[in-house]
């Protein structure tokens, strides 16, 4: 490419060529040099880094001003700190019911959630409703919801950034909904929201407990993402051997 073009000129050749959208928010090279040039090491201090920091504050100080469901969704959708939105159909907020003991945080909406603006409404959607009726739960009993509340371009894993950003919207979900217990679809929500990052595979079948607040707790169960189920499924029944632990837990309370 001719080192002299400008950059809406470079954008144009992009888009002429079919490169619509962007699949991260920061320059990742195919090869890793072994040495990084010095030249190429930028401080922590670039525009990206900074509307970061403040992407995400903007979202823990509006959040606080939620006081129903309804008023962080209109929040949320009146939000532009996130990337994800900008290549994005819809925002897709929690749904369900809004008094659930039962709450369930996947990943991230795909196509078919995007297209509606409702979380799990397509494959693993499917999938994660067969798995409550076989455990006589219906949907319109339990509240869902995802780490990120946007599409990320070609269903990559978000990022660690856009998660971060998100996060005091699916935490404020929480706090409004208080259920008795939480289940985490998959690793990605289990470590944002517990903050560690342990595996999956480490995490799946055992008691956790979310931090609601410094004294109060919410018992937590990660397990396996439906759309780790679709592709194996013979990891269904150690997710029914999960789903039947929490439903009796649940009964208990
Ligand atoms: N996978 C998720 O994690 N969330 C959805 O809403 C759909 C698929």
């Amino acid at each position: 490419m001719n080192e002299n073009l400008s950059i809406q000129e470079i954008l144009q050749w992009y888009i002429l060529s079919g490169v619509d959208a962007t699949c991260s928010d920061a320059f990742q090279p195919l090869i890793k040099p072994l040495e990084t040039p010095q030249n190429l090491l930028r401080p922590a201090t670039t525009n990206l880094a900074q509307d970061f920091i403040a992407s995400k504050q903007n979202a823990r100080d509006i959040c606080t001003k939620a006081k129903t469901l309804a008023e962080l969704k209109n929040i949320v959708e009146n939000f532009d700190g996130c990337a994800l939105k900008l290549t994005a159909k819809s925002t897709v907020f929690g749904s369900g019911n809004e008094k659930a003991k039962l709450m369930f945080i996947g990943e991230a909406p795909g196509a078919d959630e995007d297209r509606c603006g409702i979380p799990f409404v397509g494959k693993c959607g499917r999938l994660l409703d067969k798995m409550l009726t076989s455990i006589g739960i219906r949907r319109d009993d339990v509240y869902i919801t995802n780490i990120v509340l946007w599409r990320p371009p070609g269903n990559r894993t978000p990022t660690d950034s856009e998660i971060a950003i998100c996060l005091p919207f699916i935490k404020k979900q929480i706090e409004l909904i208080k259920p008795q217990m939480i289940v985490f679809l998959g690793g990605s929500s289990a470590n944002a929201l517990l903050d560690n990052t342990e595996p999956i595979s480490k995490l799946r079948g055992k008691w956790l407990e979310y931090p609601l607040s410094k004294k109060e707790f919410i018992p937590a169960m990660a397990t396996f993402h439906p759309s780790y189920l679709l592709r194996n499924p013979s990891a269904k029944s150690k997710v029914w051997s999960d789903f039947l632990r929490i439903y009796k837990k649940l009964k208990k309370n």
